[in-house]
C-alpha cells in the first residue's frame, strides 16, 4: 500500500513559523515521525511540499497515475480559497483525508471555509502532528473494509 503525504504552502517553515498555533517542531520532525509510523504500518510513504497551488495540483494528478493508495493532505491556506486543487482530489478518486495542525474551527471565520472537505474521506483537526498518523491509520483501515 502507497499513500502520498501531501502539504501545502509555509508547512516547509513548521518550527519557525507561529510556533504557539503550530508548534516547535520542523517539517523534517514531521517528516521522520510519519516514516516511523509508515514503517510500523508497513505501507509505503512518498512526501510532497510546495508553496504554488498548480504543483499540488500536479502532485496530485501524479498520485493517480503512479498507483497511490491514499493521500494524507494538509492544503494549508489554499483549504481555503482552491476549487482546483478540490476537483483535482475528486478528479482522481483517491481516499484523501484532510489534515490541519490547529483547530481550525477554533480560529479567524475566513478559515472556516474548506473547499476539500467535501471531497475527502475524513478530515482530522487540531490534533498535532498526530493528525497525520491518524490520517494514515484511517486509510489502512479504510482499504482493510474494501477486501
Ligand atoms: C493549517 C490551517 C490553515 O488555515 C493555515 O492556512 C495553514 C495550516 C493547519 O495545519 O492548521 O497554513 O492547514
Amino acid at each position: 500500500m502507497k499513500f502520498l503525504v501531501l502539504n501545502g504552502p509555509n508547512i516547509n517553515i513548521l518550527g519557525i513559523r507561529e510556533p504557539e498555533i503550530y508548534g516547535r517542531q520542523s517539517y523534517d520532525e514531521l517528516c521522520a515521525l510519519i516514516k516511523e509510523h509508515a514503517k510500523k504500518l508497513g505501507v509505503q510513504v512518498e512526501f510532497y511540499q510546495s508553496n504554488h497551488e498548480g504543483d499540488l495540483v500536479d502532485a496530485i494528478q501524479r498520485s493517480y497515475f503512479d498507483g497511490v493508495d491514499g493521500i494524507v493532505f494538509n492544503p494549508a491556506a489554499y483549504t481555503h480559497t482552491s476549487v482546483a486543487i478540490a476537483d483535482a482530489v475528486k478528479g482522481v478518486g483517491i481516499p484523501t483525508v484532510e489534515v490541519h495542525i490547529s483547530e481550525v474551527s477554533e480560529r479567524e471565520a475566513f478559515r472556516q471555509v474548506s473547499y476539500i472537505r467535501d471531497v475527502a474521506v475524513k478530515t482530522i483537526t487540531g490534533r498535532g502532528f498526530a493528525g497525520y498518523t491518524d490520517a494514515m491509520d484511517f486509510l489502512v483501515k479504510l482499504q482493510g473494509d474494501k477486501k
